[in-house]
């Protein structure tokens, strides 16, 4: 079978397509047939050697597909099955082995490659709205990034709970996308200064929590936006990774709260996973959120997608299809 993997850390060329042996499931884990693996921003990251990664190593956090095999002792789920997971690595493949309690089942209502698209970015903006700063009706938050894979669902999210949504994007039709997606005020931050746009908008220090994935790019200015004891999630690294801050500037800035989190601690057990995707799953089928796929590329051009990802040139979530 074909997976596309990397035998060193480094640039878009170092994803390569080789044939590798089909797996066969362990104690505890299925063999799964992949209908969709999700790209995000963290592959590039294992690509790049920005996050440590043993090589060889085939990439991807996430993907949903079909249990095609059942190791001994299996419970949670049988062949047949229609499945989806993050935070497993190895998902650029057609095929694979993985723990079963990983797995989250998948309704009949949803698509295969919907279930993929969701389950990283859209756990993501779950639990930044909901776990790391409860959003309240009537408060504002920024979101970076908001025609990303995370941006377009987050806004959702956010403007589920009442909030008043500031979003930020790098194009015209970027912005298009964000508003689309409910944002109330949307800046064009590669062409207008966002910190200026949003204290017009709303007058000085007016943000109560910024969700932001970019980092270092627009991090300090984001600091500047936070009302007294506001939050700032600082998320990612998209523009590279944020400047080691003092606790002082934090006090100086209003008593600010600051986290720096990360996906698995907010689904760290399986009650939280499960709890929590079908919860996105549920709002997907009732028609209350809507996931955007960008683009559909095949497995075997893994490279251009990277390219693709990190030259700012996708909208929503993009699928590698094997
Ligand atoms: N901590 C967590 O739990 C967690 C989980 C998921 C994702 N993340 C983070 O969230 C962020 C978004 O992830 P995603 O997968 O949804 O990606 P994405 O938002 O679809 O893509 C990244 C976007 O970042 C913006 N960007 C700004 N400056 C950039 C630069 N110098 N280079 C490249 N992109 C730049 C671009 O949008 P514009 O052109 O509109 O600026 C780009 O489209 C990433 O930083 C990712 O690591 C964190």
């Amino acid at each position: 079978m074909h997976a596309v993997q990397i035998r060193a850390q480094g640039g878009p060329e170092v994803l390569e397509s080789v044939d590798v042996a089909d797996p066969v499931p362990g104690p505890g884990e299925v063999a799964l047939d992949i209908a969709a693996a999700g790209l995000n921003y963290i592959d590039t990251y294992h690509r790049s050697g920005l996050y440590p990664l043993a090589c060889p190593a085939v990439l991807g956090l996430e993907a949903a597909g079909t249990v095609t095999a059942v190791g001994d002792g299996v419970t949670l789920v049988g062949v047949g099955d229609r499945v989806a997971y993050t935070s497993s690595i190895g998902s650029y493949a057609e095929r694979r082995v993985i723990a079963e309690d990983v797995l989250v089942p998948v309704p009949d209502g949803l698509e295969l490659e919907t279930a993929a698209a969701l389950m990283l970015q859209g756990l993501t903006a779950y639990y930044l709205v909901n776990d790391t700063w409860p959003l309240q009706a009537g408060q504002r938050c920024l979101v970076h990034a908001g025609a990303g894979g995370v941006g377009l669902l987050l806004i959702q999210l956010a403007k589920a709970k009442g909030a008043e949504v500031f979003a930020t994007v790098g194009s015209d039709a970027k912005a298009a996308l964000a508003s689309g997606a409910g944002a109330d005020h949307v800046i064009v931050y590669s062409r207008d200064d966002f910190a200026a746009e949003v204290e017009a908008i709303a007058g000085d220090r007016p943000i109560d929590v910024v969700y932001d994935g970019v980092g270092q790019a627009t991090f300090a200015k984001g600091l500047s936006l936070l009302r007294r004891r506001g939050m700032m999630v600082t998320f990612g690294n998209a523009s590279g990774p944020v400047e080691p801050v003092s606790p002082l500037e934090l006090s100086s800035n209003g008593s600010i709260f600051l986290t720096r989190p990360t996906l698995f601690d907010y689904v760290a057990t399986r009650d939280e996973l499960v709890t929590k995707s079908n919860s996105l799953f549920a709002e997907v089928e009732a028609g209350t959120l809507d996931v955007r796929i960008g683009e559909r590329i095949p497995l075997a051009e893994a490279r251009r997608a990277h390219e693709q990802l990190e030259g700012r040139a996708t909208t929503g979530k993009i699928l590698l299809i094997p």
